[in-house]
């Protein structure tokens, strides 16, 4: 690893620094948090080497950029394909591109804030407390279920709690969920530093059944409405116009993915953060507001997606770098998080700090729509876990998924007594 100046090829910009960091290095995905410093050493911009782009990683520059509206997820809005010389999308991968390219995080406005303000009603917190009852009877169900000495936390509880309940919120049969849990994982491999081309493939071809699963579920409640997300998708009118029947389906898988990949990893890297932490975990969950608290802290402290990029909507200049509409840029999430310039002691799990300003669900226009979803399943499923078992224990360290830029555990495995 190495990090260094290029020279100025231009006297007036200097080039922003270089850094060199393969993404799937194995103590990188184990603990990004050392480059990250580095990084941030190296001023307001770098590039990355290995993903060819501009990155941020300081938490003024994070969060400004986020917000900044000369950046979008899309820019194909702007401009075209051509006039940046990009190549038409591959044809083998057309399925995963037709549910992409209705989904919500590829939209910018007005079509953007067309769909966002259909699907936040369902997202309000007033909504999403109605949840309560039914994730604390899901998280006590599936406690029962442990088995033996030892459980993997991530299997058997992280990873069906947030699928179930985005699927019974868009009214999806609970039987459903390996089946969109499989699909999801594969559309997600999309997202990983240096996908294969078998990746490639599955990733569309869970595209295609995704797409097609859910084309059925609309057709039934075309016919039959029920009290659910999809119908509510299905029914709605925006200014008199209704979704286009590709709208719906991108929203819906969208919110499957988003919905349950990154709560999952939120819980086991919380679950972690306590236990290695040292604190006593029922002092941590002891009343709401320091349950609060804690899920913040965990949040800033190890969250479970690392960069999300933006297009340059117009030419403009950020930390020495020169990007001309297209280029792309990098805003590191995790980095942010720990800038000591925003948190003291930012490597410190503190629960009693003010952990607010965090980028976890990033922030601006595209700011996580299931944030107050996402919170109310960590502020269930952790104090409901840790009450039940309350001298859980890891039995093995934890080891980290290489599959940055998501940031989650392959397992965690702790007594269950
Ligand atoms: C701890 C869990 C979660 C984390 C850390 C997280 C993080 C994020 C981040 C960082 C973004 C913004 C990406 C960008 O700016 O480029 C985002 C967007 C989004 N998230 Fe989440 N998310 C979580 C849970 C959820 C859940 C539970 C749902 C829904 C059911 C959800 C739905 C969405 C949607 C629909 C967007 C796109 C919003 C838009 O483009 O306007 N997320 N999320």
């Amino acid at each position: 690893m190495a990090c260094r100046l290029l020279g100025a090829a231009d006297t007036k910009l200097p080039m922003p620094p270089e850094f060199d960091q393969d993404p799937r290095a194995a103590d990188f995905v184990q603990n990004p948090y050392p480059a990250y410093d580095r990084m941030r050493a190296l001023g307001s911009a770098f590039r990355w080497t290995q993903y060819s782009h501009i990155c941020a990683a300081g938490h003024g520059e994070v969060s400004g950029l986020l917000r900044d509206r000369r950046f979008g997820r899309s820019v194909l809005h702007v401009t075209s394909r051509k006039s940046l010389g990009w190549p038409e999308p591959d044809p083998t991968l057309a399925d995963f591109h037709a549910v992409e390219r209705h989904s919500l995080l590829e939209l910018e406005p007005p079509d953007h804030t067309r769909l966002r303000s259909l699907v936040t009603r369902a997202f309000v917190s007033r909504q999403i407390e109605k949840l309560r009852p039914g994730i604390e009877t899901l998280a006590g169900e599936l406690i029962d279920g442990f088995a033996g000495s030892s459980v993997d936390l991530i299997e058997a509880y992280a990873t069906p709690i947030p699928v179930r309940v985005i699927a019974a919120l868009l009214g999806i049969s609970a039987d459903m969920a390996p089946r969109l849990l499989a699909w999801s994982h594969a559309m997600v491999a999309m997202y990983q530093f240096r996908r294969s081309a078998a990746e490639e493939v599955a990733a569309n071809v869970a595209a295609g059944e995704f797409a097609a699963y859910i084309g059925t579920e609309i057709a039934r409640r075309r016919t039959i409405p029920r009290d659910d997300l999809l119908t509510q998708l299905v029914t709605a009118r925006i200014d008199g116009a209704r979704l286009s029947e590709p709208e719906i389906v991108g929203t819906s898988i969208l919110l499957l993915n988003a919905g349950h990949e990154a709560t999952v990893h939120a819980i086991g890297n919380g679950v972690k953060a306590i236990l290695q932490s040292g604190l006593d975990p029922l002092e941590l969950l002891r009343t709401p507001a320091a349950i609060a608290a804690t899920i913040e802290e965990i949040l800033r402290f190890d969250p479970p997606l690392h960069m999300f990029t933006r297009y340059a909507l117009e030419p403009v200049e950020i930390g020495g770098a020169r990007l001309k509409v297209g280029d792309q840029i990098g805003l590191l999430l995790g980095a942010a998080n720990h800038d000591p310039a925003r948190y003291a002691a930012p490597h410190r799990f503190d629960p009693a700090r003010d952990a607010s300003g965090h980028v976890s669900f990033g922030a601006g226009l595209h700011f996580c729509l299931g944030a107050p979803l996402a919170r109310l399943e960590l502020e269930v499923a952790l104090p409901v876990l840790l009450s039940r078992l309350p001298r859980m224990a890891l039995v093995e360290p934890p080891i980290y998924r290489d599959t940055y830029h998501f940031h989650g555990l392959e397992r965690l495995l702790v007594t269950a007594n």
